[in-house]
C-alpha cells in the first residue's frame, strides 16, 4: 500500500496542513511533515473532509441492474466523496431476509470503492402485512442495524410498535418513510397551487406530517430510535424539532434536491424533476435549510434513485419517482448551505459524515480527522464550478435534475482506508491497487 503526503489542505476549512497518510491510517498532521512519501499530493486551496457517509442510497442490485449495480453505485459515491453508503431494501427481491442483505454487503466488499451497509427491509416484500426477518438480518454478516421499508411507509402502528421494539433491542433504527397512503393516492406532485393549476393529483403536506407525528410519539414512548428519511416540509421540522426538544432519540435526512428545488421545476413538465417525497414549495426549501444549520435536521442522505432512461424519458404520469443524486451531493450543500452562509465546512463534515455514521452506527467512519484515525477522506475543490453533465457521471442512470445547471465544488480525491478511490477526480480502478 502507498503512502500519501497532502500538502496544505485546509482541515474542515482550516488552515493549511501536511497531511501524511500510511498503512490505511492518518499519521501525521502538522505544517510540513519532513518524511517521504510515495506519492505527493498538492492539495493547495482544497478542503479537506472526513469520507462522506450516505444513509439512503438505491443501489438497486440485485434485480434493477439496467438502472444501477453495487459496483457502478458505489464508483458514484466515490466520485461523490462517500466512502460509506447505506444501500436501500427495495431491491428484487427484497432485502427483507439474511441471504439479501449478506448478498449486497458482499458484493460492496467486492467493489472496493466504499464501504456498503445494506438496510433491512421491515416487512416482508415491503408490503406492511407482517415483520421481516429483523434478527436473522442482524445476526447476519451484514451485521443490519438500519431498517427501513424506504420507498413505502409502514403506516400500520402495531408493526411500526414492533419494528421500534426491535431496533431498540440491537441498538439499530428504524428510518421510516413517512407517506400516510391514503392521503397520497393518485398522487403526482406537491399539492398547491402549482399542483392545482396543472390539475395534477396533489400530495399535501399532511401526509408525510402525520405519520412523523405518530411515529416520534411512539419513539417517545418506546424509548427507542427513530430516523425520518427525507424530510421535506416546514411542518415536517416543526415535530422533529418539538421531538427533539422532548429528549426523544428522533433524528431526520434532508436530500440536496429539496434543500435546492421547489415545485415550481414541475410546470416545465419533465418527469426528472418527479421524486417522493415531491419537491415543495419555497417555504419549505428555507425551512429545510434552517433546520439543517441548527442541527434539527441531522444529516444530508441522497436518496440516490436511478432509474433507466425508458422509465424516465415519458410521460409525467407513469414516470417512475427518483433523481440520481450521489456525484452532485456535495456540490449541493455547497451552493445552498456554504455558499449561502448558513454553514461552514465543520457542519458540512458533521452532517454529511460524523452524524450519519453515528446514526448507522458505524465504525471507522465518520471519525475525526486525527492522527491515528482510518483515513477516510475526501479532498474536495470549493472554487472549481461546472455545468452539470450527466455523461460523465459513474452511476449507469443518467436522471439528474441537476443537468445544464452550473454548480460550484468538485472532489478531487477520496480515500477509502488510505486507499485512492478518486485521484485528480477520476476513479483510480481498485484492481490496479496493491
Ligand atoms: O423518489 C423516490 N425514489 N423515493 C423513494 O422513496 C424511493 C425511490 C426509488 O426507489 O426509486
Ligand atoms: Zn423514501
Amino acid at each position: 500500500m502507498s503512502s500519501y503526503l497532502i500538502r496544505n489542505a485546509q482541515i474542515l476549512g482550516g488552515a493549511p496542513q501536511d497531511i501524511l497518510v500510511d498503512g490505511g491510517v492518518i499519521q501525521q498532521i502538522g505544517p510540513g511533515p519532513t518524511v517521504e512519501a510515495d506519492i505527493d499530493i498538492d492539495a493547495t486551496g482544497l478542503i479537506l473532509l472526513p469520507g462522506l457517509v450516505d444513509l439512503h442510497t438505491h443501489l438497486r442490485e440485485p434485480g434493477k441492474e439496467d438502472a444501477e449495480t453495487v459496483l457502478t453505485g458505489t464508483q458514484a459515491a466515490a466520485k461523490g466523496g462517500f466512502t460509506a453508503v447505506h444501500a436501500m431494501a427495495n431491491t428484487t427481491p427484497v432485502a427483507d431476509n439474511a441471504t439479501v442483505v449478506e448478498q449486497v454487503w458482499q458484493l460492496g466488499r467486492d467493489s472496493g470503492y466504499c464501504d456498503v451497509h445494506p438496510v433491512g427491509a421491515v416487512t416482508v416484500g415491503l408490503e406492511g402485512k407482517e415483520l421481516a426477518e429483523l434478527a436473522a438480518m442482524h445476526g447476519s454478516a451484514a451485521g443490519v442495524r438500519v431498517f427501513s421499508d424506504d420507498g413505502k411507509c409502514v403506516d400500520d402502528a402495531v408493526l411500526m410498535r414492533a419494528a421500534l421494539e426491535f431496533a431498540k433491542s440491537v441498538d439499530g433504527v428504524v428510518a421510516q418513510h413517512a407517506q400516510e397512503p391514503r392521503l397520497t393516492e393518485g398522487a403526482q406532485m406537491n399539492e398547491g397551487t402549482v399542483s392545482a393549476e396543472l390539475g395534477l393529483g396533489g400530495w399535501p403536506a399532511v401526509a408525510e406530517e402525520a405519520i412523523i407525528a405518530r411515529d416520534v410519539l411512539l419513539a417517545g414512548h418506546l424509548g427507542a430510535r427513530l430516523h425520518v428519511c427525507h424530510l421535506s416540509t416546514v411542518g415536517s421540522v416543526r415535530i422533529v424539532r418539538w421531538a427533539k426538544s422532548q429528549g426523544w432519540d428522533v433524528t431526520a435526512e434532508v436530500t440536496p434536491h429539496h434543500l435546492l428545488l421547489t415545485d415550481e421545476m414541475v410546470r416545465s413538465g419533465d418527469p426528472v424533476f418527479k421524486v417522493n417525497p415531491p419537491l415543495r414549495t419555497e417555504t419549505d426549501v428555507l425551512a429545510l435549510r434552517e433546520a439543517l444549520a441548527d442541527g434539527t435536521i441531522d444529516a444530508v442522505a441522497t436518496d440516490h434513485a436511478p432509474h433507466p432512461d425508458a422509465d424516465k424519458d415519458c410521460a409525467w404520469a407513469v414516470a417512475a419517482m427518483g433523481m440520481v443524486g450521489l456525484e452532485t451531493a456535495l456540490s449541493v450543500v455547497q451552493q445552498t448551505m456554504v455558499d449561502t452562509g448558513l454553514m461552514n465546512w465543520e457542519g458540512v463534515a458533521d452532517r454529511m459524515s460524523h452524524r450519519p455514521a453515528r446514526i448507522g452506527r458505524l465504525t471507522g467512519q465518520g471519525r475525526p480527522i486525527a492522527v491515528g484515525e482510518p483515513a477516510n477522506l475526501v479532498l474536495f475543490d470549493p472554487a472549481h464550478r461546472s455545468v452539470v453533465d450527466a455523461a460523465t457521471f459513474a452511476t449507469r442512470s443518467r436522471n439528474t435534475p441537476f443537468r445544464g445547471l452550473e454548480l460550484p465544488g468538485r472532489v478531487h480525491a477520496t480515500f477509502l482506508r488510505g486507499m485512492p478511490t478518486v485521484l485528480a477526480g477520476e476513479l483510480v480502478d481498485q484492481g490496479d491497487l496493491s
